[in-house]
């Protein structure tokens, strides 16, 4: 198949192009560097002529709720009319288990950018992920103060961005995948505990706190498990603990 991947340099996108080129398949990457972008549009249509499916891995500069709401919003709406006009087959989607009724922010962002690509005209097949095992990378990246990581409550069931990568092009070649899979890792564990785990191995930050950030609309669902995974998921290693130590050996 001919499939074109958005969000090619991330760490979903870049996985997915990978593992479609080692199957043989003709995975495009297109990245803003290479003159696509899905907000703007700019060099979409030429990016989906001819190609069977779409991958959309795109992630937001912004967590400020209107703007990351109209990002997503905006980039499914183009990309379903660039795929509709290049009478592409599917679109595959990357999403997060657990965001319905999630009011705010990068949450807020991804429910509009399901619904958006669900108008479609083209059909739409969404997996939605819980938080991969590099969310706690990026957590000690962004909540870092001197040395100390403010880690937000959440109990979650962190999974490998290989796995989620794996299903997502699995969904992308497949005849009949679901047009909505949830898949999330063997083990619930606390956000802020797994956190500190890398931060032991890295020896940095010296602390991990867990912080209860009252002003954030999503504290109480986060840290409450609404984005654990339902009944029907998959579940798919490797765990926390295998993931650290091929990423960060002790
Ligand atoms: N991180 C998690 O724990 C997690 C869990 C579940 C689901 N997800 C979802 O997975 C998706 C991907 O996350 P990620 O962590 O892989 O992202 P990432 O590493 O931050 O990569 C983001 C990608 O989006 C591309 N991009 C940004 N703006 C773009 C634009 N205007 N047009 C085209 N491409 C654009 C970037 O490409 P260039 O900058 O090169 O153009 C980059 O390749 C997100 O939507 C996220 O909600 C993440």
């Amino acid at each position: 198949m001919r499939i074109t991947v958005l969000g090619a340099s991330g760490r979903i996108g870049r996985q997915v192009v990978h593992i479609l080129k080692n199957q043989r398949h003709d995975a495009l990457p297109a990245t803003r560097a290479a003159g696509v972008d899905a907000y703007s549009g700019r060099g979409l249509a030429s990016a989906l002529s001819d190609t069977d499916a779409v991958v959309d891995a795109t992630n937001a500069a912004t967590t400020e709720t209107e703007e990351v709401v109209d990002y997503f919003r905006t980039i499914a709406h183009n990309v379903q009319r660039a795929a509709a006009d290049a009478a592409v087959r599917r679109i595959v989607l990357v999403s997060i288990i657990g965001i319905d009724e999630f009011p705010a922010g990068h949450y807020a962002g991804k429910v509009a950018h399901e619904r958006a690509y669900r108008e479609g005209p083209v059909p739409v097949r969404i997996l939605r992920a819980a938080q991969f095992h590099e969310f706690t990378e990026m957590m000690l990246d962004w909540t870092t103060q001197g040395d100390t990581a403010y880690v937000p409550k959440m109990r979650t069931r962190l999974v490998a961005a290989r796995t989620v990568a794996e299903r997502l092009a699995a969904m992308v070649v497949e005849p009949d995948a679901a047009d909505l899979i949830e898949i999330a890792g063997p083990h619930e564990l606390n956000l802020a505990a797994a956190s500190a785990k890398l931060a032991a191995r890295r020896g940095a930050p010296t602390y991990v706190e867990e912080v209860i950030l009252t002003d954030d609309p999503n504290h109480h669902l986060q840290a409450d498990g609404a984005l654990l995974p339902g009944p029907a998921a998959i579940i798919a290693g490797p765990t926390f603990d295998e993931w650290l130590d091929a990423h960060d050996p002790a």
